[in-house]
């Protein structure tokens, strides 16, 4: 079968694509490089730059390299930035998606693999989250991928013949190789990497959260294990297995200043951060049960934060970004 990876020259895209690769998979990317980097394509994949609004260019790329499956990641993903600016968010990711699934519909595809996120579950007052436990986000970003997942759910109960698997990942970190860091600063360990390069203190969001040292607890997943992981997904929608939706985390919650020490342990230098107002629509404790994901998928997380960390550090220094 062949797979359109959406947004394959983003951060989590392009390891999604040397995974594929790698498994000896046949892919095809689509990306309007509003964020990605074309050097993060690897040499030989075929490459089509559009945006997924652009539903007659999607359909003709569909159609030209007989798709079997589209891998749909290219969306928008700051939560501040989605507070400030939701239209564009919800232009980008739910119309978005919508002209990319009458591209699907033309061009006769019946499998799909949509990145979704943790931030559909809001701010839910549970130790570890389930896939049961009720979506309530609480930022037009959240908001926008849960839509996502209903656009995808309800064509497959309207009669189109649709066979998907989404996935909520937490929060993504680390690098699989040197050339694949993440060179945005809207998560965190690149946010301390780019103000220390700057030769300020990181910006801790809120400190007064109702946790044990009141600052943000997130469940970490190195980018790796979260490419790893859609590499189940497509294997179980290859085999028309079972149409569902997978937390994908470790299970294990961090705090921002646990984050911090490790990048401290890391880099094998210490430096001081400030602690600055609470970020709206910040949650205080986001943690994945990943029970699912384990028992149907056969998937579990090998990496830990110290592997995020350390590769990511690396990452930052072999490609620094501009
Ligand atoms: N990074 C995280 O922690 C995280 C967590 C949960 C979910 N996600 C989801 O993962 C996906 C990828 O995120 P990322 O971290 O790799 O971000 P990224 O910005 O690095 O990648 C997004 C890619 O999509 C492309 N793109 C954006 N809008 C497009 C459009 N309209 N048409 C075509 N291409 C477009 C960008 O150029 C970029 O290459 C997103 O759907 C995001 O919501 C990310």
């Amino acid at each position: 079968m062949k797979w359109m990876l959406t947004g394959g020259a983003g951060y989590i895209g392009a390891h999604i694509l040397r995974a594929l690769h790698d498994q000896g998979h046949d892919v095809v990317v689509l990306d309007d490089l509003s964020t990605g980097l074309r050097r993060k394509v690897s040499e030989g994949v075929p490459f089509v730059e559009a945006s997924i609004l652009d539903t007659d260019s999607v359909t003709r790329a569909l159609t030209d390299h007989r798709v079997d499956g589209v891998i749909h990641l290219a969306a928008k993903k700051s939560v501040g930035e989605s507070v400030e600016q939701p239209h564009m968010y919800f232009e980008q990711n739910v119309q978005g998606t919508m002209a990319l699934l009458d591209a699907i519909k033309a061009a006769d595809v019946h499998h799909m693999v949509l990145s979704s996120s943790a931030a559909v579950y809001g701010s839910p007052d549970v130790d570890a989250v389930t896939e049961d436990t009720p979506t309530m986000p609480i930022n037009p970003y959240g908001q926008t991928k849960l839509a996502q997942e209903w656009l995808v759910r309800d064509l497959s109960e309207s009669g189109y013949d649709l066979s998907w698997v989404a996935l909520r990942y937490f929060n993504v970190a680390g690098a699989g190789a040197d050339d694949l860091g993440d060179t945005g600063v809207f998560n965190l360990i690149p946010m301390v990497l780019r103000a220390l390069d700057d030769g300020q203190a990181p910006q801790v969001f809120g400190d007064t959260y109702p946790t044990p040292d009141g600052t943000c607890i997130r469940d970490y997943i190195h980018v790796q294990d979260l490419a790893e992981a859609h590499v189940a997904a497509v294997t179980q929608a290859e085999r028309g297995g079972r149409t569902d939706i997978y937390n994908v985390g470790r299970g294990m919650g961090f705090s921002v200043l646990d984050v911090l020490d490790a990048v401290r342990s890391a880099m094998g230098s210490d430096f001081a951060h400030e602690i600055s107002a609470p970020r709206a629509g910040d949650p205080a404790s986001l943690v994945a049960a990943v029970n699912r994901i384990h028992s149907e998928l056969g998937w579990q997380a090998q990496r830990d934060l110290a592997d995020m960390v350390t590769s990511a550090w690396s990452a930052w220094q072999a490609f620094p970004p501009a």
